[in-house]
């Protein structure tokens, strides 16, 4: 049987870039004899209006069954007055939590055509291409107790709990081992165990999983605040870094912005193995909606498209078709095919959402 794909557009740009993914899953099938049973359905925004719920149970359950799921994006200012429990992020959250997603990848690459858009310089990031694994379903935004109650001098006192288990640390390293061996069998794994024990357990058990399981990869630890500071400093010294939920999601937006636009960034949800060996997994990009130029045709649909590419690599056992994709998107960007957000000073060949689409092809 082909494997199975899950399609979920969502709202705003959502739909516009994966038309653009669509026609590349098409060419891999009739080009490449790749060929894949997809199905589509509704999340977000778009599932609410229809449905009443931002992912109705049938669509839930066919998420489940699937190889691979790859989603758009939800939400816009139409559902920002929906009560909390039925908004468009509802739909994703829930996606992630059922699914026991807990190694989000977040890839930082640098494609040389677009060093210039970095807020860094251009040497420092030219051909930069780390990958941040950050653990998503426990921790500080997760932990028992939380709330905020009134303290002894009556005032107030805000509480989260910042708390890992050995197994839920185990398995976020081992995702991260999995990849240094399909890259450069390197990993740095970031906490603050000078000040915290989740960083104190957090070390020693990313240690055990390395000396029991992958000692043929090379492992360093970093306190989190240096991690943040020679990312910034000398990116190019990583190659997989994995991390806490909390500074991963603060470590992940601060190496995304290394590479310029929001429009060309990927990302990957991973949980446990499936019966097939198959990792549970949820591919999208990292950009929302995008409201603001929604319906328009100017979305960039790189970062779907490079989402797509991650899909092939880490759920269907084809890192060679994922290469092939990826050295595409680097070839156009390097004769100049540019969405308006990649537009800069240097100028460029304009293109809408489907010229891009186009010249990927091509
Ligand atoms: P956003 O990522 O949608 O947009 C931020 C800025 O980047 C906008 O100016 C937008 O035009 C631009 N941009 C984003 N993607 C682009 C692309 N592919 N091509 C060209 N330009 C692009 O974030 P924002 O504005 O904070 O949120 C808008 C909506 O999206 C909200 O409802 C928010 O809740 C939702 N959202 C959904 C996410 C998801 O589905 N995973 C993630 C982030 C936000
Ligand atoms: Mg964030």
């Amino acid at each position: 049987a082909n494997p199975s794909l899950l399609i979920l557009p969502g709202d705003g740009i959502g739909p516009e870039v994966m038309t653009e993914v669509r026609r590349v899953i098409d060419w891999f099938g009739a080009k490449r004899g790749l060929n894949f049973d997809v199905s589509e359905d509704l999340v977000g925004g778009a599932a609410y209006d229809k449905y009443g719920t931002p992912l109705h149970d049938d669509t839930m359950a066919k998420a489940q069954e699937v190889d691979a799921v790859l989603l758009g994006a939800v939400g816009g200012p139409k559902y920002d007055v929906l009560d909390f429990s039925v908004k468009p992020e509802r739909g994703l959250l829930r996606l992630r939590k059922e699914m026991d997603l807990y190694a989000n990848l977040r890839p930082a690459q640098c494609f040389d055509a677009l060093a210039d858009f970095s807020s860094l310089k251009k040497d420092v990031v030219a051909g930069l291409d780390i990958m941040i694994v950050r653990e998503l379903t426990s921790g500080i935004y997760f932990g028992e107790p939380r709330g905020i109650y009134p303290d002894n001098e009556g005032g107030r006192v805000g509480v989260n709990t910042q708390r890992y288990t050995t197994d839920e640390i185990r398995r976020v390293a081992r995702s991260a081992f999995e990849l240094a061996k399909r890259r450069n069998n390197k990993v740095c794994s970031m906490e603050k165990a000078n000040v915290m024990e989740s960083g104190v357990l957090w070390r020693e058990e990313v240690q055990w999983v390395h000396d029991n399981e992958y000692p043929e990869v090379e492992l360093s630890h970093m306190y989190a605040d240096n991690g943040a500071m020679q990312l910034v400093r000398n990116p190019k010294q990583f190659d997989v870094i994995v991390t806490d939920n909390l500074f991963g999601d603060i470590l992940s937006d601060c190496a995304a912005m290394l590479t310029g636009s929001l429009g060309m960034l990927p990302s990957a949800s991973l949980g446990a193995p499936m019966a097939n060996g198959r990792p549970k997994a949820l591919y999208e990009p990292v950009h929302g909606s995008a409201p603001d130029i929604a319906g328009q045709g100017k979305a960039n649909p790189i970062a779907c498209i490079l989402s797509f590419a991650m899909a092939l690599r880490y759920s269907f056992d084809r890192g060679d078709e994922a290469a092939r994709l990826e050295a595409t998107v680097e070839k156009v960007l390097a004769d100049g095919v540019r969405t308006a957000d990649l537009m800069g000073p240097e100028g460029g060949v304009p293109v809408s959402t489907s010229g891009m689409g186009d010249a990927i092809l091509a």
